[in-house]
């Protein structure tokens, strides 16, 4: 099978290259296809004819976004519809990944796929126009909505935090914040799950459980065996702490409820079992 990955080298971008290592993969990046790009996006994909397309290119720096509106919204949104349109005009399976934060967090239950959107941060607005525009290209495609990404790759902050645990005597990290810790490869193997599946849509892909970051940081300096005390601070503090005046709200509560992809035969796993298993290949891979 024919499968292109956008973003290969981000974390989903590689985690995505280990589990379709048997297909025939064609692996690009911003320097070889700049998703923003329609004309060369249109013609690459008509010109190679992938029989699956994966956007894993995002931008991704949810702060930095605040500032850099335009390039945030160029990536997200009109990369998005760039890649959806030419996918459908080859008929190609499209995956796209979004993001908890297009909710504000005000619910007390794990939020479903037909929840009201309200997302509090620039990033969440523009991969929430990313879902609009994919949905109104149509064709077949798949919007999966993940959330608290991590992996042996890039940064992440199972990487940071397992790094500080064994390095400092003390760690604070946010405990007003709960989400779903998904693990890539999960994410991964879901959409290759999906593959044989026809019921195209919006789904909620993470986790199974939930937790606030200093749960997850006091998980991850367990399991890597770090000497530091994880104690908890307010979301408000975090930001004091940093001196930012300009940092993106994040939804307080985003656990994702996956019962309609469940439905599809595809498994979420509970995410202190997939932390365990990202942590080992960390400690054989770098030494942690
Ligand atoms: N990370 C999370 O916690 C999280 C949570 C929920 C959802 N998601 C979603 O999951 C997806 C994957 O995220 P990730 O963590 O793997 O992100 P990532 O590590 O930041 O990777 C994104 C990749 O996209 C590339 N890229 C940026 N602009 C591009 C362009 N114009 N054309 C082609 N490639 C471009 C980046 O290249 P450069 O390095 O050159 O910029 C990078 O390799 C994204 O859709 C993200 O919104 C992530």
């Amino acid at each position: 099978m024919k499968i292109l990955i956008t973003g290969a080298n981000g974390q989903l971008g590689l985690t995505l290259q280990d589990v379709f290592a048997g297909s025939d993969l064609i692996l690009t990046d911003r320097d070889e296809l700049d998703i923003t790009d329609a004309k060369t996006v249109n013609n690459f994909i008509d010109t190679k004819k992938p029989e699956v397309v994966i956007n894993a290119a995002a931008y991704t720096a949810v702060d930095q976004a605040e500032i850099e509106k335009e390039l945030a919204r160029k990536i997200n949104v009109d990369g998005a519809k760039n890649l959806a349109a030419a996918a459908k005009k080859v008929d190609a399976i499209f995956f796209h990944v979004s993001t908890d934060f297009v909710f504000d967090g005000k619910k007390s239950k794990p939020y479903v796929e037909t929840d009201e959107t309200n997302p509090l941060s620039y990033y969440g607005q523009t991969k929430l126009e990313s879902e609009k525009t994919v949905a109104e290209v149509g064709g077949k495609y798949f919007i999966l909505r993940t959330a608290w990404l991590y992996s042996p790759f890039g940064k992440n902050f199972v990487k940071t935090i397992a790094k500080l645990g064994s390095e400092k005597e003390e760690l604070k990290v946010v405990s007003d914040q709960i989400g779903c810790p998904t693990y890539a490869y999960d994410l991964a193997i879901a959409m290759k799950m999906l593959l044989d599946k026809t019921e195209y849509g919006l789904y909620h892909f993470a986790g199974d459980g939930k937790c606030s970051w200093f749960d997850f940081a006091q998980e991850i300096v367990k399991l890597s065996g770090g000497k530091a005390k994880v104690l908890p601070q307010t979301s408000f503090e975090y930001a004091a702490s940093r001196g930012e005046t300009l940092t993106a709200e994040r939804p307080k509560y985003s656990p994702l409820n996956c019962k309609k992809i469940q439905k599809l035969d595809v498994k979420t796993v509970p995410w202190q079992e997939s932390l365990a298993k990202c942590i080992e290949i960390l400690k054989e891979n770098q030494g942690l």
